[in-house]
């Protein structure tokens, strides 16, 4: 067997660093498409790195095409990056700002599926991360909300077309990144009551939430293409 490879989406910091990271120790090639490439993945030569700001929709695919020209299997991809803004009623996000969560949270991964389509890129596994605010609708979740619901349904969707790949919506739980600091636990917890619940439940770092779903990954194919779950519940 030759060595494993994995596609990762927005390894700049918190989940998709630590899961940059941690493929790597495990021994994976790791084909990166990110705006940063962080201080501590420079220099090794198993990480292939491709900037692109998923905002831009239309240089995803020629992205993708310079990052994995000449690929023809992929161990599994994770689509990770993600994008929140400041938690707010939805009568106060403009429209402009909700599209932006939904260009990078839905629609840059649907250029990046359509990219593995086109090229018959082999890839028994994808799992796209998603959130508890798929599905919760709390207060002040606004945009970031509909993306991710609009994610388990894109996932569910692929799932009916891509018969030989396997595909899961994952809210990976409660992690300390830069996303959970800086837009969450900073928010107005009497105004936005799912703030103060965060606040008290117990929280992963980074590379724990990593080793986690790594780990979860062959249990994952234990559940029907195309769903969402929750690793808090599985
Ligand atoms: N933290 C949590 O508790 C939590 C809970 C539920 C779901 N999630 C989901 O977990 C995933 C990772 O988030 P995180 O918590 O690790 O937050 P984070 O530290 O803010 O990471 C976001 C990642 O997305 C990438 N990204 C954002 N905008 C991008 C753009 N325009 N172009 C390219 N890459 C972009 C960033 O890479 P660059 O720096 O290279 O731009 C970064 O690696 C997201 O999908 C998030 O919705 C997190």
């Amino acid at each position: 067997m030759g060595v494993k490879s994995v596609f990762i989406t927005g390894i700049g910091s918190g989940l998709g660093k630590a899961f940059a990271q941690r493929f790597l120790e495990k021994g994976y090639k790791v084909y990166a498409l990110s705006r940063h490439l962080p201080d501590c993945l420079k220099n090794n030569s198993e990480i292939k790195f491709q900037f692109c700001d998923l905002q831009a929709l239309e240089t995803i695919y020629p992205a993708a095409e310079r990052l994995l020209e000449g690929i023809e299997n992929l161990d599994v991809a994770i689509l990770n990056a993600g994008f929140l803004t400041e938690l707010k009623d939805i009568h106060d996000t403009p429209i402009y700002e909700m599209n932006l969560m939904m260009d990078i949270n839905v629609w840059a991964n649907k250029v990046i599926l359509d990219y593995l389509i086109d090229k018959k890129i082999k890839t028994p596994q994808i799992v796209a991360i998603s959130s508890g605010a798929s599905v919760n609708g709390n207060r002040g979740w606004h945009g970031y909300s509909i993306s991710k619901a609009a994610l388990n349904m894109l996932i569910k969707l692929y799932s009916r077309e891509m018969e030989d790949t396997h595909l899961i919506a994952l809210a990976p739980g409660l992690i300390l990144t830069p996303m959970l600091e800086k837009f969450v636990l900073s928010a107005d917890e009497e105004k936005f009551p799912s703030v103060k619940r965060i606040k008290n439940a117990p929280k992963m770092t980074p590379e724990e939430a990593a080793e986690k779903i790594i780990n979860l990954l062959p249990k994952l194919k234990k559940f029907e293409s195309g769903s969402y779950l929750d690793v808090r519940k599985i």
